[in-house]
């Protein structure tokens, strides 16, 4: 299972960090859009971080160009026609992912290894949604992709071991620590990342202290780089929430429940860093 080719489903936050990883490891990397707009701002924002890296120091001009020279953008699925892993970072959507394994699958060879980085959907749901349910397995990053060492490989039902193990070498050949991780909500760093967030406002809710103490408190007094509520506006609070909903559907247990204040603040629009109002305004 030799992969040299890598497709990327999706250039949003965490496609355009899984390509420009990939893509930075040498190998050819192909992301594909919906369209071109969209596609421009996934690449500027890989552009961006190789430039920012290369002012900072911390990358070469000669890794940046190499990446950007293994990088090729489409809108096209047809395109990914020669890939031996498909990375698929699209919406967490569970009709919209089937629509993609179709389209992909249409034109991909039959040994390539289909892949998700969901962070919330079932692995073995959408394995079973593709017509190679043995060659399919989450591949969890975090976000920043090109910070974060960590990558979660999760196998469904269905995985087969020489999958497993093509994933879990694949995330070592990105630079990143892989580590095995259950087809169960969540899986192990979310599972127990968001009741750790969903306290922090439950408790702020109860009177516990202010948004600022509770992170000074968390970021200072455990050395964690952001406290809860940066981390939450940061991760988006619409993406905690849905993650807590299929927790709490799943496992039933209150400490998965969305808090009160959670659920208003993603029906106001309050989104986090990304629509500029969570708990800080940027
Ligand atoms: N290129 C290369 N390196 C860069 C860079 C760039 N463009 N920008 C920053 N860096 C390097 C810096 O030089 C620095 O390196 P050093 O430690 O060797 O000095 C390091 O990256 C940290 O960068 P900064 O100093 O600029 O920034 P911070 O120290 O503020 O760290 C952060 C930023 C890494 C985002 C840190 O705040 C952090 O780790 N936050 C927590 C993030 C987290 O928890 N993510 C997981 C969210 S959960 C998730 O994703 C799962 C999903 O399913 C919800």
């Amino acid at each position: 299972m030799a992969i040299r080719t890598v497709g990327v489903l999706g250039c949003g936050l965490m496609g355009s960090g899984i390509a420009q990883v990939a893509a930075a490891a040498g190998y050819t990397t192909i992301v594909r859009e919906v369209n071109d707009t969209a596609l421009q701002a996934g690449l500027g924002r890989i552009k961006k971080f190789l430039a920012d890296g290369v002012a900072k120091g911390k990358v070469t001009e000669d890794a940046q160009n190499k990446t950007l020279a293994n990088l090729t953008g489409t809108t096209s699925t047809a395109d990914l026609k020669q890939c031996d892993i498909i990375i698929e970072a699209i919406v967490e959507n569970l009709d919209e992912k089937r629509a993609i394994y179709q389209a992909v699958e249409a034109v991909a060879g039959p040994d390539a290894i289909i892949a998700s980085n969901t962070s919330s959907l079932c692995i073995t749901e959408l394995a079973s949604a593709t017509n190679r349910p043995d060659r399919f397995g989450g591949l969890h990053f975090f976000n920043p992709v090109p910070l974060m060492k960590l990558v979660e490989v999760i196998p469904a039902l269905t995985t087969s071991e020489e999958t497993q193990q093509a994933l879990t070498s694949f995330a070592t050949s990105l630079g990143k620590e892989p580590i095995a991780a259950p087809d169960r909500p969540g899986f192990i760093v979310n599972r127990l990342l968001v009741p750790y967030l969903l306290d922090a406002i439950r408790e702020y809710e109860r009177g516990l202290g202010t948004i600022d103490d509770i992170d000074k408190g968390m970021k200072l007094g455990c050395g964690y780089p952001m406290g809860p509520f940066t981390l939450l506006d940061f991760v988006g609070l619409d993406t905690t929430y849905y993650i807590a909903n299929i927790m709490f559907e799943e496992f039933r247990e209150p400490r998965f429940a969305p808090p009160p204040l959670l659920k208003r603040m993603v029906l106001a629009g309050y989104h986090g860093r990304k629509t500029k109002r969570g708990f800080y305004t940027y």
